[in-house]
């Protein structure tokens, strides 16, 4: 359980958890949303982390580096619709940014279970992923102190 592996794969249960409502065409706008706004905190005190401690260990690896640079990309895009769903009045185009959000992290995560984290984890050794499971746990309590709401970056993809 000290091994970052373990630690990203019990984050993503919740997210997947409302990447189902979110989605869910047969539930009304209010609920979706009402999944969305714990939804948006929950992503960026995972993704923040996420990036800060593995992806900047594979980006050091010439064999784990595309992939993370790709998770940095997806992280970004991910951010930026959350700040734009956040700023949606109409409920209808609400509605279908949510679910193009969902999406997107659905397909984000199982990228991330099914190819970079088994690439990963050929490539790193138990010490480096429990050293890197304490940075993660560090950087995210960092994250949930100063408040999750708030804090996605507007980057813009360079
Ligand atoms: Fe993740
Ligand atoms: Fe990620």
């Amino acid at each position: 359980m000290d091994d970052i592996i373990e630690m990203i794969l019990e984050d993503h249960k919740p997210l997947k958890r409302l990447i189902k409502v979110m989605k869910d065409s047969d539930l009304t706008i209010e609920e979706r949303a009402q999944a969305f706004s714990e939804f948006a905190p929950l992503l960026v005190s995972h993704a923040k982390p996420e990036e800060d401690s593995l992806y900047v260990f594979m980006k050091k690896d010439d064999d784990l580096r595309g992939e993370a640079l790709e998770g940095d990309i997806e992280h970004q895009l991910a951010d930026q619709l959350c700040e734009e769903i956040k700023r949606t009045k109409d409920p209808e185009t609400m509605g279908a940014k949510i679910k193009v959000l969902a999406e997107l992290v659905e397909h984000h995560i199982e990228e991330e279970e099914e190819d970079l984290l088994p690439d990963f984890r050929d490539n790193s050794d138990l010490e480096e992923r429990v050293s890197l499971g304490k940075r993660f746990v560090e950087l995210k309590t960092q994250m949930l102190e100063k408040g999750g709401e708030d804090s996605p970056s507007e980057k813009t993809l360079q």
